[in-house]
């Protein structure tokens, strides 16, 4: 028997559950000319909601993540790239013509197979500017292109003015559905919300929240039945307790649990010794993360693990705290779903078991 959870990649299929309506809302937008905005915090499941809407809607796609693009040059070859693999080369070489800076080009056997470079020598304005006509060439409106780019908000940090130079080429294509991801909420609040952003207002902003409660239950039960037999309605409800329905969490959780009704016959306190476990598997890893923590990111971290659920009464100024808060928002280890949360349940065990 497979273990029927998945977690840390892209899911698809019986790993999928519920999102109705978020798809149908982006069917409804690859369905005009408008684009897409989504955030939630890191792991709620952004790519694969996205990867599951555009094959649905069986259009072209191309995926980057700008996290892994380090200049404006780089950003135009890895446009180049994608838009290589996606169609046949015969259909796409001629466009290289038109490039008033010609990339090298290099295929090989091994991995992706086609790499496409620009020489780091001017600021990369005109190399993006082609990249950027070669999506809408390559695009029909009978089969419009979607682009999506993942961790949008890296624009700010890639070239200085690229916001600026990337709206300016996108309002003038008319055959390209975009789809920005982005898992810093403040960054990418910044960059579509603000009135003199040249993203303000670009395209229909989406947030996506946790897996609601119910879905998520009748998911796990059905899942683990097979081994953990009448327990596993509570065995899902405790599960969910601890994760809080995070997406990500609740599948590594779960999975756990699963291995140790399968592989060890545990029952009793099954979903606490799966906490247990996983919070030593990351023992060492927590260490680290707990001593890179200054003394004020501890107390507030140490707090949070408390039952109280908004910030509790440290003896510091409220600026302090908050400014405190918002570093480790951005950091990715506090998430604000309502109240402010530690984000791994596993690492909140480890601080109530080692450090308070
Ligand atoms: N619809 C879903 N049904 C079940 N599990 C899901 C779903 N969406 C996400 N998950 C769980 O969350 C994990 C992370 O999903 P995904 O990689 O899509 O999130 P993300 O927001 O793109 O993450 P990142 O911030 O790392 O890019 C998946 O591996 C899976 O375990
Ligand atoms: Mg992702």
């Amino acid at each position: 028997m497979k273990n029927p959870f998945k977690f840390g990649t892209i899911v698809e299929d019986e790993f999928f559950t519920d999102r109705t309506a978020e798809l149908r809302f982006i069917e409804h937008k690859l369905n005009s000319e408008n684009h897409v905005i989504l955030i939630s915090p890191r792991r709620f499941g952004k790519s694969s909601l996205v990867m599951k809407a555009v094959k649905t809607s069986k259009r072209p796609f191309i995926m980057l993540n700008l996290q892994k693009v380090v200049s404006v040059q780089d950003l135009a070859g890895n446009l180049l790239k994608e838009v290589f693999k996606l169609y046949r080369w015969e259909k796409v070489k001629h466009q290289l013509n038109h490039f008033r800076i010609v990339p090298t080009i290099t295929t090989s056997p091994m991995g992706d197979g086609i790499d496409v470079m620009f020489q780091p020598a001017s600021n990369g304005v005109v190399e993006l500017e082609d990249a950027m006509k070669t999506l809408e060439k390559v695009s029909s409106p009978e089969k419009r292109l979607v682009v999506i780019l993942d961790e949008f908000q890296e624009i700010m940090s890639i070239g200085k003015g690229l916001d600026k130079q990337l709206r300016a080429i996108m309002q003038l294509q008319h055959n390209i559905n975009y789809i920005l991801l982005g898992s810093q909420e403040s960054m990418m609040t910044e960059i579509f919300e603000r009135k003199k952003s040249p993203f303000y207002h670009f395209g229909t902003l989406m947030r996506l929240g946790k897996i609601p409660f119910d879905d998520f239950h009748a998911y796990i039960v059905e899942r683990l039945a097979p081994v953990v037999g009448t327990d596993s309605e509570s065995a899902a409800a405790d599960i969910l307790s601890i994760t809080d329905c995070h997406p990500y969490y609740t599948q590594q959780l779960a999975s756990q649990v699963w291995e140790l009704a399968h592989y060890e016959h545990v029952h009793e306190g099954i979903v606490d010794i799966a906490v247990e476990r996983l919070s030593d598997i990351h023992d060492l890893d927590f260490e680290r993360l707990w001593i890179g923590l200054n003394k004020m990111d501890r107390r507030v971290m140490q707090a949070l693990c408390s039952m109280t659920p908004n910030l509790p009464s440290i003896t510091q100024p409220t600026s302090t705290i908050y400014s405190t808060v918002n570093r480790l928002m951005k950091k990715g280890y506090v998430i604000k779903n309502g109240t402010y949360a530690i984000e791994d349940p596993f690492f909140k065990r480890w601080i109530i078991k080692n450090r308070l």
